[in-house]
């Protein structure tokens, strides 16, 4: 499956709206989000929620669904896991792989982002991978090594054939669910850096390809200055997507 068209409007909603929420978002998110043919739409329910998601945007073929996370293998007894054929039977296009919740939260490592973004590129899905470092990593100005740290190994795993199903999302911890978003010029100059990241693995031409969003704390009122950034390919959006209005006004910027 192809990377989205851009820009990638996406809704994280971490775990927020349970299966009759879900339903009563769509319902209020597409009575005022019209079809647009410029722009990508996507949202990441919880597991639960997938289902009856993908039962309300069933008539509308402009929004697509991902899951938030899913495990490397292909099946067996891993408690509480999802694979990437099982989100792909269920509908799902999308994966997000290496949130910095995933990281931070749940500790998991790069290397189980490579086994992860593996796994969902074997299923025909898309991998959303997350990079960002921590406010002390970019006080001591290695922001750049630690990105580039998170990177590389994905990028070794993946092949110049399947980089145009990839999509990388830039994400500051230290912006996430704080209400500081990075500023135009730090947002600017890291996808500038992860673009560069990207040509000397893949080429220039595949790494324009390649849609690089921006999250944390991307809300109604500054996601059009940040999309309007050379570079910023989409926002992947946490708590204001929970809002139908807001995400809906964020779809539009
Ligand atoms: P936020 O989360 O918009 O609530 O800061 C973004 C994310 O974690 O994807």
């Amino acid at each position: 499956m192809s990377a989205p068209l851009r820009p990638v409007l996406a809704g994280n909603w971490k775990m927020n709206l349970g299966p009759a929420e879900a339903a009563r978002f769509f319902g209020e998110f597409l009575a005022v989000w019209q079809p647009r043919d410029d722009r990508s739409v996507v949202f990441f329910p919880p597991a639960v929620s997938f289902a009856a998601s993908r039962e309300a945007v069933r008539a509308r073929h402009d929004v697509r669904l991902g899951l938030q996370n899913v495990h490397w293998e292909a099946g067996g007894a891993f408690t509480g896991e999802t694979s990437a054929g099982m989100a792909a039977e269920a509908g799902a296009e999308l994966v997000l792989v290496g949130h910095s919740e995933r990281r931070w939260v749940f500790g998991e490592t790069t290397d189980e982002t490579v086994k992860k973004v593996r796994a969902v590129l074997d299923a025909g899905l898309v991998p959303v991978l997350c990079v960002g470092e921590k406010i002390e990593e970019r006080r001591a100005g290695r922001q750049d090594e630690v990105v580039r740290a998170q990177l590389a190994p994905v990028l070794q795993a993946v092949s110049l054939d399947e980089a145009r199903s990839l999509v990388v999302a830039y994400e500051p911890v230290w912006a996430i669910g704080t209400g500081v978003n990075a500023t135009p010029q730090d947002a600017g100059a890291m996808h500038a850096f992860v673009r560069a990241e990207l040509a000397a693995r893949y080429g220039h031409e595949t790494a324009a390809a390649i849609p690089i969003l921006y999250g944390g704390s991307v809300k109604p009122d500054n996601a059009a200055a940040l999309l309007s950034v050379e570079g910023v390919d989409g926002v992947l959006v946490g708590g204001a997507s929970l809002d139908p209005h807001g995400f809906a006004k964020i779809c539009a910027a």
